[in-house]
């Protein structure tokens, strides 16, 4: 089973409460969005191999540690998951983005993938999918199976915050994909919501309220 860890940082647990905040406005809300973004990207990243190199410092040559890992590609799930890239490119400036574009197709209530726009050589890289809200799973596993049927097999999943239930779709359709959440809440409600959660994250990040 892939790993699942809630990243409850001080910073972090403060920084979610202003965004549950209803009375929270959206340029704010973006912006706290992006520096939660980033703490997890830190958190993210505190796996990936390093290797030896030497260099010369202005006193000695010495033996150092340099990233050695697969290249990293952040995945945003359109349209929410946008919200989350800038702050992880803080953190890692060398990442290339790719896109993902669901939408739940009201006979069905399935995910349909209308947009998908990837770097080529997915089996050499390290994929970060990024969306503030696992809720019913629906689109996560949808569109980690679109990645995964276009070579990816390294693959994380980083949230804001995660339903239980979404947690166990996402689990049960792609147990080596590791969950990452800055919390993990009590339950969804009927519509689908995540409670206590922190309302629609797309419509709080771009304003469409
Ligand atoms: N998507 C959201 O933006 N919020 C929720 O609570 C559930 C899904």
């Amino acid at each position: 089973m892939g790993n699942f860890q809630v990243i409850d940082h001080p910073l972090i647990q403060h920084k979610l409460t202003i965004l549950r905040d209803k009375n929270t406005g959206t340029k704010y809300f973006r912006e706290v969005v992006n520096e939660i973004a980033r703490l997890l990207a830190y958190e993210v990243s505190r796996e990936m191999p390093l290797r030896d190199i030497e260099i010369e410092t202005p006193i000695v040559k010495t033996v150092q540690k340099q990233l050695a890992g697969k290249k990293v590609v952040i995945v945003p799930i359109l349209r929410a998951g946008l919200g989350m890239v800038d702050g992880m490119l803080d953190l890692i400036p060398a990442a290339k983005v790719g896109h993902v574009g669901m939408y739940r197709d009201h006979d069905t209530m399935e995910p349909v993938e209308y947009f998908i726009k990837m770097p080529s050589d997915l089996s050499e890289r390290e994929l970060l999918v990024v969306d503030p809200m696992l809720a019913t799973g629906g689109s996560a596993v949808a569109a980690i199976d679109a990645l995964k049927k276009r070579g990816a097999t390294n693959i994380k999943f980083v949230c804001l915050v995660a339903a239980p239930e979404g947690v166990k779709v996402l689990q049960d359709a792609h147990p080596d994909v590791g969950i990452y959440t800055a919390s993990l809440d009590e339950k969804l409600d009927e519509k689908g919501y995540i409670l206590p959660g922190l309302g629609d994250a797309g419509d709080r990040l771009f304003g469409t309220l």
